[in-house]
């Protein structure tokens, strides 16, 4: 339908909202329409608005009225909760987990930015998101690297002007024993699980204070609450982020949320790292039963999509078999 609409209010909020479950999508466009899809179906109205401070009044064509009120970044309209679409930055978002959350939060209408190294897969993952009707974006990042991380959060802030989420993923899992002696690895894992993890909240959390509202997910492991041989310096680097994550929570101000998402054995690229051979043959035993990524990325979707007056702190997620 082709429609006109007058006196569109130059309201901040105006924009795509999504229902938590993702389903149904209502957005207000630049040039005066309103369009609502639910599931396959989209209708687009000829609507008028009118924004008095948080209240928001809506009259259509079809004579249909309704009104609704901001609260906390979130309108209450009509018996529904809409959450505003929302940039979600994701690091690691090539393969596994990473790219699973990218692609489930795509899903639920959010606008997601990958980061990696490998600039071919995420293409990829960004065409397979555009070709489902979401929004993405890829750009390079190495989390070792502060000034790529920086670049990072720049070309997310140029493109879509703000940063609601950070999902910090990006990871690496070389074990051995100590005994091996294997520096270079142990270092690797530091730079990327603890290094990278701090260098990716230093380039987002300034935007995420000056907006007044942000979530910083961070993808740690059950690692993160116990040790095993062999992961001594991994579980070392998930403890850091646990700590870090928790940090973070106490030192921000109301509307920063933070949230640990800590997986079990997960479907994942993730030991294809490992070149000790010992700890190499005890992983496959280990990883025998797993879950898909997908499965965390419903977990990252959950405490996103929570209301803003809702802290999900910790979650961990493993298959039902490990123990
Ligand atoms: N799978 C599991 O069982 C499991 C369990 C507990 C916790 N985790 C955690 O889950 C997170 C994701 O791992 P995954 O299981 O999905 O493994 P994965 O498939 O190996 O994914 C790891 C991701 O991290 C990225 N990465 C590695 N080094 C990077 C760097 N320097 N800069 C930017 N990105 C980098 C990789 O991309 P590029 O190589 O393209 O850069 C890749 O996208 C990790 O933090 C991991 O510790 C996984």
């Amino acid at each position: 339908m082709d429609t006109t609409s007058t006196a569109l209010p130059a309201h901040p909020y105006l924009g795509l909202w999504v229902t938590a479950d993702g389903r149904i999508r209502h957005e207000l466009r630049a040039d005066g329409r309103y369009v609502e899809a639910r599931g396959d179906r989209e209708a687009a109205y000829v609507g008028r608005y009118e924004v008095d401070g948080d209240h928001i009044d809506y009259r259509d064509d079809t004579g249909f009225t309704a009104d609704g009120d901001f609260r906390d970044d979130v309108l209450h309209h009509a018996g529904m909760v809409l959450h505003r679409r929302k940039v979600v930055l994701v690091t690691g978002a090539s393969s596994g987990i990473g790219r699973a959350t990218a692609v489930r939060l795509a899903a639920a209408g959010h606008s997601v930015v990958l980061g990696a190294r490998r600039t071919d897969r995420l293409d990829a993952v960004v065409t397979e998101i555009e070709e489902a009707g979401g929004t993405a974006m890829a750009v390079p990042l190495d989390v070792t690297e502060i000034a790529s991380v920086q670049g990072f959060a720049t070309a997310a802030l140029r493109r879509f002007g703000r940063i609601d989420v950070l999902v910090a993923n990006a990871g690496v899992m070389p074990l051995s024993p100590l005994a091996s002696g294997l520096v270079d690895e142990w270092d690797r894992m530091i730079d990327v699980n603890v290094r990278g993890l701090l260098h990716s909240i230093t380039a987002t959390l300034p935007a995420m204070l000056a907006q007044g509202t942000g979530h910083v997910v961070t993808i740690a492991s059950v690692g993160a609450y116990d040790v095993s041989p062999t992961a001594a310096v991994y579980c070392g680097t998930k403890f850091a982020a646990r700590a870090i994550t928790e940090g973070l929570r106490l030192e921000s101000p109301r509307g920063i949320r933070v949230t640990t998402v800590s997986p079990g054995v997960t479907e994942s690229e993730l030991a294809s790292t490992i070149t000790d051979a010992s700890a190499a043959a005890a992983m496959d035993v280990y990883r025998a039963e797993s879950i898909s990524a997908d499965a965390i990325a419903r977990a990252v979707l959950y405490a996103v999509a929570e209301r803003p007056d809702v802290d999900v702190n910790e979650i961990v997620v493993r298959p039902t078999a490990q123990r």
